[in-house]
């Protein structure tokens, strides 16, 4: 417990040194040890216990926060309600909000790119702890930069 809370309290004070924090450790370091990745969810969110089950699969270490105080989440991190939904992870300085595909998120760390994070706005059905079945369903993940503006990172098709 006392460990979660001090890589909390280091990955938060990351978030303001930006990606630089990243610099010294390769990219490929990075994808060879294992990630952690804190993570803060509703203790009443069912499809986040399933997101993170998606984490571990893809050899995540999550550091799981449960909270009543989502909104504070939010608005420490800095997610507009445009970019919100049910869980906010924090990872190597960068956010990851709502259901976003693992690998998107490697490839996020190993662009090392000035994106902040990646978002899967609101809470769509055919994502990552999501499923409907065997069906894919369409969706978009948006990056967003620390101005706010956001783009599109990836388009995932139905078939
Ligand atoms: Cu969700
Ligand atoms: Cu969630």
């Amino acid at each position: 417990m006392k460990i979660c809370l001090v890589t909390a309290l280091f990955l938060s004070s990351m978030i303001f040194a930006g990606v630089q924090a990243a610099e010294g450790v390769s990219a490929q370091e990075l994808l060879e040890t294992p990630m952690d990745i804190v993570v803060y969810r509703s203790p009443t969110c069912g499809c986040c216990g399933k997101w993170l089950q998606h984490l571990k699969q893809h050899d995540f270490n999550v550091i799981d926060n449960v909270t009543e105080n989502m909104q504070g989440i939010k608005d420490k991190y800095g997610i507009t309600n445009s970019l919100a939904s049910c869980h906010t992870a924090i990872i190597n300085g960068h956010i990851v909000e709502g259901h976003v595909p693992a690998g998107d998120i490697k490839s996020m760390l190993k662009a090392k790119s000035d994106i902040k994070g990646l978002a899967v706005p609101g809470m769509v059905a055919g994502t990552p702890g999501m499923e409907m079945g065997a069906k894919k369903m369409p969706f978009k993940v948006l990056a967003f930069d620390k101005q706010g503006n956001m783009a599109l990172y990836k388009s995932y098709e139905e078939y």
